[in-house]
């Protein structure tokens, strides 16, 4: 997720389990132009095996940043075709791609061909509801050497309104004989087993749940494997997850980008270990990095101790 799955982030859901921790998306262009931030986001150390997706629109462009991924490290290539903002629509590259099956089966061709890296493809159903044309593309990639397709179970149009449909998933796993990994909503183990079992896909990927919660994926999957309950990790565990990806963030960015930037994780992280509302606020205006660390620390302490200090 653009903004969000930052390597500090998907270091901390690796060590919790998550099978496969895809970075933000990447610009071909821009990484091809080393901009800092594209390199930044294509980064993968500590979070092997590494997954980085790609965004363009040009397929020579789109393959020669993938075979620098993969000269970098990357062990998967994921192609966005699922993004609905305008910035990235607008320029024919994220889910405007489904709008031309040619150039989107033409950009995965090239792609596949310039790297041996696996080469996924993350696709939403369609551009709105006159065109739910995932299974059509999916099966376009499968032919064009795609190994394993991501669909988010809504159109462009819906942007992220409504419910996700599961069930419209179920089309792509009959189009295609590759791995389908199902998408949207999912926000804990009894969503993860309705979405396999409605779409039939082998795989769920989680995004938003996993905010301020990267330990969420990896306990889900444990979960679905064993058949056992879903278990968290330990308080302890959680916050020096928490403070380890706050720290990579302000070491990579710079204290001052950096607790700009980890805002949104620390009213994540706050919230979801049920923290005051007083905390929180203060947790998140804080301009201060060291004060910003220790009101996350005190946000994972039981109440009695927080009452205390
Ligand atoms: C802030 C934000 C950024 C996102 N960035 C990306 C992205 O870079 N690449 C991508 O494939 N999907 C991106 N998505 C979509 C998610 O990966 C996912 O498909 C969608 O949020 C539905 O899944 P969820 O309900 O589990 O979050 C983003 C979503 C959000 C909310």
């Amino acid at each position: 997720m653009s903004g969000i799955t930052d390597l500090g982030m998907r270091r901390a859901a690796r060590r919790f389990g998550a099978t496969l921790a895809f970075s933000e998306m990447v610009a071909s262009d821009e990484f091809l132009a080393a901009d800092g931030e594209a390199r930044l986001r294509a980064e993968g150390e500590g979070a092997e095996p590494h997954a980085a997706q790609l965004v363009g629109s040009e397929p020579s462009a789109m393959a020669e940043a993938a075979r620098r991924l993969e000269g970098a490290g990357a062990r998967f290539i994921d192609i966005n075709m699922g993004c609905p903002s305008r910035r990235v629509s607008g320029r024919l590259a994220g889910c405007a791609l489904m709008r031309d099956l040619d150039q989107a089966e033409r950009l995965i061709a090239t792609v596949t061909a310039a790297v041996n890296a696996p080469v996924s493809v993350k696709m939403r159903l369609g551009w709105d509801e006159t065109e739910r044309n995932a299974p059509d593309l999916a099966r376009r990639a499968e032919a064009a050497g795609a190994t394993m397709i991501t669909v988010h179970g809504r159109t462009r149009a819906q942007m992220y309104n409504g419910q996700a449909d599961w069930a419209a998933v179920a089309e792509v796993v009959a189009a295609v004989k590759a791995p389908v990994v199902v998408n949207g909503d999912c926000r804990g183990l009894d969503d993860a087993r309705a979405m396999l079992a409605k779409s039939g896909a082998q795989a769920v990927m989680i995004g938003r749940a996993a905010v301020g919660a990267p330990w969420l994926v990896g306990a889900v999957a444990q979960a679905l494997k064993t058949g056992a309950p879903l278990a968290e990790p330990s308080v302890d565990a959680r916050r020096e997850a928490a403070l380890a990806h706050i720290d990579w963030l302000l070491a990579a960015l710079g204290r001052s980008a950096g607790l700009r930037h980890a805002r949104k994780h620390l009213a994540a992280y706050a919230e979801k270990a049920g923290a005051p509302a007083a905390l929180r606020r203060a947790l998140v205006t804080s301009e201060d990095a060291d004060e910003a660390l220790r009101l996350l620390a005190s946000a994972f302490a039981p109440q009695s101790d927080r009452e205390a200090a």
